[in-house]
């Protein structure tokens, strides 16, 4: 992919930045759609993944409904046209503000997360004499077997309503009069990449459904959330299975007639279409390890620092013997690493690097701590148009 001609474009461009590629992009969108489409299944995106303009513009030309966990994502969703009736509100905390912001907006649903939570968009519709849909976001308990941080549907986790609260809650309903009761959604994680979790949660979903079934409550939305990984130890495996996924989906899901059933796909989407590019600034031989300082820092890309999670480096330039690095950023912390012991060709000041599969959950956690720069985004689809304007003097 970074083959000679490319590079000799992005080595003038000031590091770090973001590249983007279209084609993964675009090839990923169309893979997720031929497959979840054999199954009338419906796709948002979870904006949280990557809010990068350009990305959203391309991902609502593609008609996929927004996920958002905030008023912000809201109006983000808006703002770049995705159509109001698929824009789905999640989040533990919303505020009051945030709530009449989604309630402006005539979205889809809102996910409520508490008994609690109800009773204040209850009222806040009420407010403004309205009937907004609801769906409730139940903790099934199911274990997604991923990172401990983004695991979120155990009894442990602050996410959602317990099957245990129900009762009480379903009979409470009648009172709220400005809400509609739609549906159940549901999200127990993220890097999920045991098909098998997905079989559990769609068994359990069945016997919740069945629940609501026995109380004579029709549920015409049910929305499973995301979660689906990326291969993150191949890079060169762009598309991730969507096949097995919606297929473990669908074999284990008892479907009503009149039952939608809606997804909501984050890291799946845009992991794969973005690498992160840095230029090395010094090389240190220490006495138990060498280590290549790299522009990007943790400030670009929290991953590693916050999950340990495991992004191939890779250096564009060398090609001479390897040596084993540690690879590390700027930033004034120890954490602040993105591989400990890797093999890459020898490595000098000015090289590149190439940290990959970044599209999802790195231009979106930047910070400027440090009062370091953000790092700037680049798409394989502009790459004649910035070149001019970007060469560094
Ligand atoms: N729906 C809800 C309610 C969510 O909270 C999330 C992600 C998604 C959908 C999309 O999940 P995905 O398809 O991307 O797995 N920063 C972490 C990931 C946090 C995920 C938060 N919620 C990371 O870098 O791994």
């Amino acid at each position: 992919m970074y083959n000679s001609e490319l590079l000799n474009k992005l080595k003038n461009i000031q590091t770090p930045f973001y590249y983007y590629n279209i084609d993964v992009l675009r090839g990923t969108l169309e893979a997720a759609i031929s497959a979840s489409s054999k199954y009338g299944y419906h796709i948002h995106y979870a904006i949280k993944a990557n809010a990068n303009p350009r990305i959203l513009n391309i991902i609502q030309g593609y008609g996929f409904g927004a996920d958002c966990v905030s008023g912000n994502e809201v109006s983000k969703a808006v703002e770049h046209s995705f159509d109001n009736s698929k824009i789905a509100f999640a989040g533990v905390g919303k505020t009051d503000f945030e709530i009449n912001t989604a309630i402006d907006a005539n979205i889809h649903a809102f996910h409520v997360e508490s008994v609690h939570e109800l009773e204040v968009i209850n009222e806040l519709a009420e407010a403004k004499d309205k009937v907004v849909n609801v769906a409730f976001r139940l903790n099934p308990n199911v274990d997604a077997k991923t990172h401990a941080y983004i695991t979120t549907g155990l009894n442990e986790n602050k996410f959602g309503i317990n099957p245990w609260e129900l009762e009480d809650l379903v009979e409470r309903c009648s009172d709220f009069k400005n809400l509609k009761l739609i549906g159940i959604h549901f999200h127990i994680g993220s890097q999920i990449t045991d098909m098998t979790v997905f079989e559990e949660l769609a068994i359990k979903v069945n016997s919740l459904m069945d629940w609501f079934e026995d109380k004579g409550i029709e549920l015409p939305y049910i929305n499973l959330g995301g979660g689906l990984g990326v291969d993150y130890e191949n890079p060169a495996n762009k598309i991730p299975d969507f096949d097995a996924y919606f297929k473990a989906i669908y074999d284990n899901l008892k479907t009503r007639e009149n039952q939608e059933i809606h997804f909501e796909l984050g890291r799946s989407l845009v992991g794969t279409c973005g690498d992160l590019i840095s230029k090395v600034l010094y090389i240190k031989n220490g006495l138990k390890k060498n280590f290549v300082i790299a522009d990007a820092g943790m400030t670009d890309l929290l991953r590693p620092a916050l999950y340990k999670s495991v992004h191939v480096v890779e250096n564009l330039t060398s090609t001479l013997e390897n040596v084993v690095y540690d690879v590390v950023g700027p930033v004034c912390e120890s954490s602040d690493v993105f591989a400990k012991d890797l093999s890459l060709p020898k490595t000098q000041r000015g090289d590149l690097l190439c940290i990959r599969t970044t599209g999802a959950y790195g231009q979106v956690m930047s910070s400027n701590y440090n009062l370091r720069d953000f790092a700037k985004a680049y798409y394989s689809d502009e790459v004649y148009e910035y070149q001019e304007e970007t060469i560094l003097a």
